[in-house]
């Protein structure tokens, strides 16, 4: 008789390890397309599907080195490009900023990932704001650490509280990560929470991690601070990249610049280069577009503007969400999303991913679930702004119908 092998089994590392963002939603949307329906889909900031050009100058710059980027570079990047990133952060204040302190990845995304793989021990733990952009959960639980959440305050412009950041440090706990602006928030944080911030990585002995990779996405005249320049006695990482920006999602190209006392983080950096040797090097083609995004004319500027795509798009959505009955949404400071509340007295909502599942169905209209963000409730949608005045205009109008229907079914 034959006998049937077992199932090959993930490896329980995967056990605790989310991101909804791709999950089953985003599966459920390609089923439907298969069918035959057109989805819009308001899920990923993923700017080129929407008409976002990169601007000229970088193509024309990768199509030039494309012939000299064919074998591996130094694991850390190319020094040109960080020479770039280095003085990128110079103009914006760090005049210490060293090529030797970049380092260049395929994406914030790779580099979330070493950086908290080369720093925690089984159940460290990382403070992550809550919402989060869920990679810095799924990566620390990836890493075997522990994601601790702090609060972003919906009744205060979604900022944090310092006192409760500081309340749940442990003597386990390595590092305080800060989005700034914020994925999916929109926040924009003033001087003196990011000043407490970093006072309390002082007082603990903590890095600070700072996602920034919407730090040119700033709307109305808010003011973007780099946490680095006000934590200079702060073992520092900020995180940025060409994804958002320069609206290169695809050619994976991203940074970190690394301040601070240094000299207290040579071990560490030595674990870190381990794992960029290992490997070997960030795609090449990409590490050269950014010497050319960083320098002269900023295309980025003309978007967030009154009149660019970005404000008037992030603007008309947050207008048409909050005339609907019962939803109050932020106003977004920066960045490509918002993440605006269901009143439950209204729509009672036991499982916000079936509720999106449900309005996937029904509207052809793609979203995501506030939990998938490590949101406690089930009251929050985020969605994104990217899609033109008109496709938002139409796409918030089906959910307001969703939501009237929604509502009629609730209160029968
Ligand atoms: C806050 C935040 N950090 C990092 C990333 C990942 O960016 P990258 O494309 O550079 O991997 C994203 C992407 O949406 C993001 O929202």
């Amino acid at each position: 008789m034959q006998q049937f092998a077992e199932e090959f089994l993930q490896s329980p590392k995967l056990a605790e390890v989310r991101y909804d963002v791709r999950g089953p939603i985003a599966r459920e949307a390609v089923r439907l397309e298969r069918a035959g329906h057109r989805i819009t889909r308001l899920n990923i900031g993923n700017p080129a599907p929407f008409g976002f050009q990169a601007p000229e100058q970088i193509l024309q710059h990768m199509i030039k080195t494309l012939p000299t980027a064919q074998g591996y570079s130094d694991s850390q990047g190319i020094y040109s490009a960080r020479v770039a990133v280095a003085q990128y952060y110079q103009a914006r204040g760090l005049r210490d900023a060293s090529p030797e302190d970049v380092w260049l990845g395929n994406g914030v995304s790779e580099l979330i990932s070493m950086v908290l793989t080369a720093l925690l021990a089984p159940e460290d733990e990382i403070l992550i704001p809550a919402p989060d952009y869920p990679l810095w959960t799924g990566a620390t639980k990836l890493a075997g650490g522990r994601a601790v959440h702090y609060i972003c305050d919906e009744h205060n412009r979604w900022w944090p509280d310092p006192e409760e950041i500081e309340s749940k440090v442990t003597d386990r706990t390595k590092a305080l990560v800060l989005i700034n602006p914020n994925n999916p928030t929109g926040a924009v944080y003033p001087r003196e929470i990011l000043v407490a911030m970093a006072d309390i990585c002082r007082r603990h002995n903590l890095m600070l991690f700072a996602d920034e990779i919407y730090e040119n996405i700033i709307f109305d005249g808010a003011e973007m601070i780099n946490a680095a320049t006000v934590a200079d006695d702060v073992l520092t990482v900020t995180f940025s990249g060409l994804s958002k920006t320069w609206r290169v999602a695809g050619f994976r190209s991203g940074w970190i610049y690394v301040s601070g006392p240094r000299h207290r983080a040579k071990n560490y950096i030595e674990g870190l280069n381990l794992l960029m040797n290992m490997r070997m090097c960030a795609n090449v083609p990409a590490q050269h577009a950014i010497q050319a995004a960083l320098g002269g004319y900023q295309s980025i500027e003309e978007l967030i503007l009154p009149g660019g795509r970005l404000y008037e798009q992030s603007r008309t959505a947050h207008r048409l969400l909050a005339e609907i009955e019962g939803v109050t949404v932020e106003k977004a400071d920066g960045a490509l999303y918002l993440f605006p509340r269901l009143d439950p007295e209204i729509y009672p909502i036991a499982d916000d991913e079936k509720f999106v599942i449900d309005l996937l169905r029904q509207k052809k209209i793609l979203l995501s679930h506030g939990r998938a963000f490590n949101w406690e409730d089930t009251q929050h949608l985020r969605l994104v702004t990217l899609p033109s005045v008109e496709d938002l205009e139409t796409a918030i109008a089906e959910i307001a119908d969703f939501l009237t229907e929604y509502r009629d079914a609730a209160s029968r």
